[in-house]
């Protein structure tokens, strides 16, 4: 059962994951809350912010205080964005249409996945905020483009190639849970998934799946076809980082998807520095899994991100309370955000410094 109101005892994304548990059926909380295999990565990465610490200032005047930042050529209010998470239909019969529309009431960017249970043009007309899309790339270039030009034509303004899950990680919870969508929901945009077919003796994984899976060459065709920003999300490890600076990348998502691709791959907040390093501001930088406190966000920007997305709790809030559960959900960590900065003594996103930490993790 969704509520109508928010729940009076909500202070903070946790209370929500605690009412969202309740209001979602087993299959659909395996799915969502649930990682790969062991789940090591997915609690590290909340673990790994809660290791790091602050450094506070006093007696500084903060009083011209903002979050606003520019995020390739967009001007946003704050660094918060939904990342893209597919089938939001299971968390709430109004699916990305009501997270979409709560992210424009809240100055968030939007990032509609491929596998989104709401079409490209329906949550376009909902939502007139900032929006990118999240492309898998499709079976052919063919209906790659198809997806491509729709969003295009729908004022999504940049494309985000989620390249770290080719395959599916081994999702064990939901393997026990007996999860598979339900009849009313499923990806909307695109043609179902073909099995890969594969000859007695070869392998599932690489002959089969890996052998339609994307490589740099298709991310080459990509910005080929596109005038819009390409940004790559997924990358964990350094040596990609060069790659990615050489082929063009317009931004890049320093993500481990959340714990639910490679289990036991470290904390994006962990390679943080030492990829910021290499990037060197040359193009944006976006940091998701595991934030859950404006503490997160800011030391994610200490250690060198630009934003950060949440995705998980965007869909607490949606089961718990609909829109609303979404908007309140980007308003608490927001107000968190400016209750740290301000504490720190940081006017801007600008002045947010490894100086702000103690014992920065990597220095
Ligand atoms: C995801 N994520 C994801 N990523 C992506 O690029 N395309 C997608 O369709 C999905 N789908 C999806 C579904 C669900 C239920 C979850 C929880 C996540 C990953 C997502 O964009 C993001 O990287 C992680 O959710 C970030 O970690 P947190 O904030 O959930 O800890
Ligand atoms: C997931 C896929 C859809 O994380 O990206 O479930």
């Amino acid at each position: 059962m969704q509520a109508t109101t928010i729940p009076g005892d909500i202070a903070s994304l946790s209370d929500y994951e605690r009412y969202a548990r309740e209001a979602l059926n087993d299959q659909a909380w395996a799915y969502i809350s649930g990682a790969s295999a062991d789940e090591y990565s997915a609690r590290r990465n909340e673990r790994a912010y809660g290791d790091i610490c602050l450094l506070n200032r006093t007696l500084v005047d903060v009083s011209r205080g903002t979050t606003s930042l520019t995020l390739l050529n967009e001007t946003l209010a704050h660094p918060i964005l939904l990342a893209p998470v597919a089938y939001q239909k299971l968390a709430h019969p109004d699916g990305e249409l009501a997270s979409a529309a709560a992210a424009a009431a809240q100055d968030a960017l939007f990032v509609l996945s491929t596998l989104a249970s709401s079409t490209i043009e329906d949550v376009a007309s909902i939502s007139k905020g900032p929006k990118w899309f999240q492309l898998y790339f499709q079976a052919d270039h063919e209906q790659t483009l198809a997806l491509i030009r729709r969003a295009e034509a729908h004022g999504y303004s940049a494309i985000v190639v989620t390249v770290d899950a080719p395959v599916n990680g081994l999702r064990n919870r939901e393997q026990r849970s007996g999860f598979r969508l339900p009849d009313n929901v499923r990806a909307v945009n695109c043609q179902p998934e073909q099995n890969g077919k594969v000859q007695a003796g070869e392998s599932m994984i690489f002959q089969g799946l890996m052998s339609r899976a994307p490589t740099w060459k298709d991310v080459r065709w990509l910005k080929a076809q596109t005038r819009l920003p390409v940004i790559i999300k997924g990358v964990i490890n350094p040596a990609d980082v060069g790659i990615a600076l050489g082929e063009g990348v317009d931004g890049l998502i320093i993500s481990n998807h959340g714990g639910r691709t490679l289990d036991t791959l470290p904390s994006p907040v962990e390679v943080l520095p030492t990829i910021a390093a290499l990037v060197d501001k040359k193009i944006p930088l976006i940091v998701d899994s595991g934030i859950r406190r404006g503490t997160d966000i800011f030391k994610a920007i200490a250690l060198g991100a630009d934003a950060v997305m949440i995705g998980r709790p965007v869909m607490y809030g949606l089961a718990t309370a609909g829109a609303m559960g979404v908007a309140h959900t980007l308003r608490l960590l927001r107000d968190e955000l400016e209750l740290t900065m301000a504490l720190c003594g940081c006017e801007t996103l600008g002045d947010i410094s490894p100086a702000c930490l103690w014992q920065p993790a990597r220095q």
